[in-house]
């Protein structure tokens, strides 16, 4: 409707000499305020050198013909000017109907995707390595962005890059062959802790060693230090299969770490839906490097510089840099992260890319778009990696996309139980569990995920977030279980109807009651929601607009009966009463679609009960 209403509009202004991308629309704030607003007048006021207002009137004088012409003319109840010139329009009671019945209907919510490819790399954690905070962030924000993406008719590709390459594992397997032994870690029930734990140790020893004032000492921390990166030459080598298996071991082990957390939190990377877990080793290998190499080379990018290869930005003079040049292959010739991703990118245009968009840059060019979900900490670096693959030309402009989050900082002291300098996801998870079991012992794991994520996903990815537990499972505020809790209580609505025999029905005459009218006008933004967060890579736009929504439901639900009971003076609900019950439960029922359906978006299921 959204789109009809814009066309009309565009059409109309058209004979005032005003361009249609100029004209837009988009929802008051206020809902009581019309369904659809337009600045169109207040943009283009000055060109044509009228007041805001009166260009508005002409306006609106000129939609009223084109109005009348369309099929729309049905669907818009009145328009009026407000303000210093905006434009609004309000959609009579059957448009508004239609609408609920749509999503009664269960109708797909968009599709501008039309099959786009999309490859979304979020969580990544590193073997080996504690399930960190941050990569909780990841999971959290890229499984929605996934999710949101999903709906709106994309092709979603969900990659889980595995971090499972580095000179950290030639630390790690000294220190297991000094300090530790396989068949206690293999039999552990905490592995990868005792892995961390080693890790650390190694570490601690390091620097012990370093600060002691015998020279013996001193020299055994760096003897310590030459094995690791003797041991890590050894495993990229691939010729010594006992330390290849040692390492497969850790992937093993992590990986059941990380298919148990990701169980927990509601998150698969499933290969019968196209999702890929593959892990930067996987790009160490020389057929994926080489081809970088050479298309590095082909437009000259690559600039020797202190014994390493490097792409520079702007130009090789400091002064004049975009930004620090990007290092691809060190003085030993090996290859780091930035070879890796790069080798990444390429595989990943290769296996999923889409020749089917003329950008006019060539026919051989795939089509793909790559979005990383990864802590603001990296920006810096994909900038570099981004506008590398910008002079390869391998992406058009918006393919490629970096989603940055911030960080987790503890405010309750308790929580930051520090374990090697660690915060354990599973002890956050599971403290949320035990106080979610104070709100719902049934289903106190979902109720636990749904307040970890919202928490999450409310604010934009870029900020931090204080973990506050109490802000968190607040029952009334703007949080996940709030949210869960009051589509529970729709339901529970429906339920009641049912037994009273009240049947969802949009048929019956549409009672005047503000509290529900507002409630129909807010869903009824829910698609436009959708693709506006999909097309700005933002969840915090479909969690505010919950927030919102089950606010209009809540007032909706205490201030209007929506099934009548018998009185105290008849026995008996009349008919019209009867009937304008089942209204109200139709649009209980659509607001618990939507709730659900939304919250779904953000990977937070609904429980039963609450
Ligand atoms: N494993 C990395 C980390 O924990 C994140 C990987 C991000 N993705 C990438 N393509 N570089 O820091």
């Amino acid at each position: 409707m959204k789109q009809q209403l814009l066309e009309v509009l565009q059409k109309a202004v058209s004979d005032l000499g005003i361009e249609a991308s100029t004209v837009t629309l988009d929802f008051p704030e206020n809902p009581e305020h019309g369904d659809f607003t337009s600045n169109v007048a207040m943009v283009n006021a000055k060109k044509l050198a009228l007041s805001p207002r009166v260009l508005a009137e002409k306006i609106v004088a000129e939609f009223g013909k084109a109005k009348s012409l369309s099929p729309i003319d049905a669907d818009i109840k009145s328009v009026s000017i407000a303000g210093p010139g905006f434009i609004n329009f309000t959609l009579s009671a059957a448009a508004i109907t239609q609408n609920t019945q749509e999503i009664l209907m269960a109708k797909p919510i968009s599709n501008i995707g039309q099959g786009r490819k999309v490859l979304v790399e979020y969580s990544s954690p590193n073997i080996a390595k504690p399930f960190a905070v941050g990569h909780l962030r990841s999971t959290v924000i890229g499984d929605s962005i996934a999710r949101t993406l999903s709906v709106l008719g994309y092709a979603v590709i969900r990659d889980n890059h595995l971090g499972d390459w580095g000179t950290q594992f030639g630390k790690l397997l000294v220190a297991i062959d000094k300090w530790g032994n396989w068949d206690d870690i293999k039999k552990s029930t905490r592995p990868i802790k005792d892995l961390v734990d080693l890790y650390v140790k190694f570490h601690d020893e390091v620097e012990r060693l370093e600060n002691s004032e015998d020279e013996t000492l001193k020299l055994a921390a760096i003897e310590l230090i030459e094995s690791a990166r003797g041991r890590f030459q050894v495993l990229e080598s691939g010729k010594d299969q006992k330390t290849i298996d040692a390492w497969k071991i850790c992937i093993e082990l992590s990986n059941k770490e990380f298919a148990a957390i990701y169980d927990r939190l509601g998150v698969s990377f499933d290969p019968n839906r196209g999702d890929t877990q593959i892990g930067e080793s996987f790009f160490v290998a020389p057929d994926k490097i080489a081809p970088v190499m050479e298309a590095l080379n082909g437009k000259k990018l690559l600039k020797k510089s202190e014994g390493a290869e490097v792409v520079f930005f702007g130009s090789e003079d400091p002064k004049e840099w975009t930004y620090p040049p990007l290092i691809i292959e060190k003085s030993d010739g090996t290859s780091i992260y930035a070879t890796r991703d790069l080798a990444a990118d390429l595989y990943r245009l290769k296996m999923y890319g889409t020749a089917d968009r003329n950008d006019g840059g060539g026919a051989s060019r795939k089509h793909l778009t790559i979005i990383n979900e990864v802590g603001a900490e990296q920006t810096l670096y994909f900038r570099q990696l981004i506008e590398t693959e910008k002079m390869l030309g391998w992406f058009a402009d918006g393919e490629r996309i970096h989603i940055a989050h911030g960080l987790y900082r503890f405010k309750d002291g308790k929580m930051s139980t520090r374990k090697g300098n660690v915060i354990w996801l599973e002890d956050i998870l599971d403290e949320a569990v035990a106080r979610a079991s104070k709100i719902n012992t049934e289903s106190a794991n979902d109720v636990a995920v749904a307040a970890i994520k919202f928490n999450d996903l409310k604010r934009d990815s870029i900020q931090d977030i204080v973990f506050d537990w109490d802000e968190m499972m607040n029952m009334t505020g703007d949080s996940g279980p709030y949210l869960q809790y009051s589509c529970v209580r729709a339901k529970s609505v429906i339920e009641k109807a049912k037994g009273l025999g009240v049947v969802a029905n949009l048929n019956a005459v549409r009672p005047e009651i503000l509290q529900l009218d507002l409630l129909e006008k807010y869903l009824l933004r829910f698609p436009h929601i959708v693709e506006f967060a999909g097309a700005s890579y933002k969840p915090s736009i479909i969690a505010n607009y919950l927030i919102n929504l089950a606010s209009h439901f809540n007032s909706f639900y205490s201030q209007v009966t929506i099934i009548t009971m018998p009185g105290e003076n008849s026995s008996v609900v009349s008919e019209a009463d009867r009937a304008a019950d089942a209204y109200k439960v139709a649009v209980t029922q659509a607001f618990s679609m939507v709730m659900e359906s939304g919250l779904d978006l953000l990977g937070i299921k609904v429980p039963k009960k609450m």
